[in-house]
């Protein structure tokens, strides 16, 4: 359990940050509320009585450095985070505090990399981007079923959704991700990054029973080539997602999910399937669950909790799979996640 310890969450009224302060709430941690709208904030707070209350805004740093006195951590869920990780990181090194994101834009986790690793790693200070469904979990799977591999020939990373309805955040990161890229289209190839203007094909995935075949878009690229690629030798990263739930990212009237539970989760489940070869040899592990944000809580929370309490791998910008245990960490929040382990692989 937490340490009682104050950790900052910026947007915390969106989607994604509401499930993260309650999730710090059940880990015994004290969320402290910050984001750029006061009403907003105000009215969050009267469904958490207690807790505090702070209007930041990533224009203002002498706001942001207010507002981050006193805690022990920040995890930033505001996104687009084109905009606000730079400042939220740059005023996490001033507070000499660890800093947490669930950024999914790929240039955006990029910059995070290029600009703070130096500094981060100075200061002695803890950045994790993409700390998330996307970029963390697939990072912590990989990490996991390569096992004392450092090197791999290619890794796939499938994504087995049932639906996704996208928020408000998802939808405006997609279009500033387009923006920054012109239009054009993103992978990892040949050990880096490219721009493309391919046609994606869709080709058969084999998920693991019951979800079984899936149409899939391949160089669906994640966040993933990010993550994996800061600390994993593999040439080849190709993410994948279930056709249908690519076409209902791009539908022109997505609207938020709707709570089935009372946790607030949607009814969309996953499987993350990932499958890394090297030579002749395949190593796989799936990890399944319900609703894509909902899980982006537990990922980031466990990720405070281990640098509050020194469970990590040095410090500097790094990704899961990089500076935590990573089966270690699966195995922490199993309680949102099933595992399905192929043969020869330790959970
Ligand atoms: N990697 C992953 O798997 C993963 C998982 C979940 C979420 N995400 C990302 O997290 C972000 C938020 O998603 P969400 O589902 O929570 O969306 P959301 O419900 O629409 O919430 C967006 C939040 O970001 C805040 N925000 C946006 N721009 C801001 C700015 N310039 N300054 C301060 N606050 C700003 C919003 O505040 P206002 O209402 O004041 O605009 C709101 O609190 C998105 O970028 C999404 O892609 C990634």
């Amino acid at each position: 359990m937490g340490s009682g310890q104050t950790v900052a969450v910026f947007g915390a009224y969106g989607h994604t940050g509401r499930f993260v302060v309650a999730e710090l709430r059940e880990r015994g941690y004290v969320p402290l509320l910050l984001g750029r709208d006061q009403n907003k904030l105000r009215a969050l707070a009267q469904t958490h009585p207690g807790l505090g209350v702070r209007q930041a805004s990533v224009d203002d740093p002498a706001s942001i450095d207010r507002a981050l006195e006193g805690v022990a951590a920040v995890i930033n869920c505001a996104g687009p985070f084109a905009a606000t990780a730079a400042p939220m990181v740059e005023a996490a090194l001033r507070a000499g505090i660890a800093y947490v994101d669930v950024a999914a834009e790929i240039e955006a986790n990029l910059d995070t990399f290029a600009h703070f690793a130096e500094r981060a790693n100075a200061a002695g200070t803890v950045v994790v981007p993409a700390m998330a469904f996307y970029g963390g979990l697939g990072d912590l799977l990989v990490t996991t079923a390569m096992g004392d591999w450092t090197t791999a020939d290619e890794v796939h990373v499938a994504y087995g959704l049932s639906s996704w309805r996208p928020t408000g955040g998802t939808v405006a990161s997609g279009v500033v991700s387009q923006q920054r890229r012109g239009g054009r289209r993103v992978r990892y190839t040949g050990g880096h990054v490219e721009y493309h203007d391919d046609a994606l094909p869709t080709v058969q995935w084999h998920f693991p029973a019951p979800l079984g075949p899936q149409s899939v878009i391949a160089e669906f690229t994640m966040a993933d080539i990010v993550t994996i690629a800061s600390h994993l030798t593999v040439p080849e990263i190709r993410t994948y997602m279930t056709a249908k739930a690519a076409a209902e990212l791009s539908a022109p009237y997505a609207s938020a999910p709707d709570a089935v539970d009372e946790r607030g989760r949607s009814a969309q489940t996953f499987v993350v399937d990932v499958l890394v070869r090297s030579g002749g040899t395949e190593r796989r592990l799936a990890a399944a669950g319900q609703d894509i944000y909902a899980v982006s809580a537990p990922l980031a929370v466990e990720a405070v909790d281990r640098i509050l309490t020194g469970r990590t791998r040095g410090t500097g910008v790094a990704s899961a799979g990089a500076i935590f245990d990573a089966p270690d960490f699966l195995r922490a929040i199993s309680s949102h996640l099933s595992l399905h382990l192929s043969p020869g692989i330790r959970g």
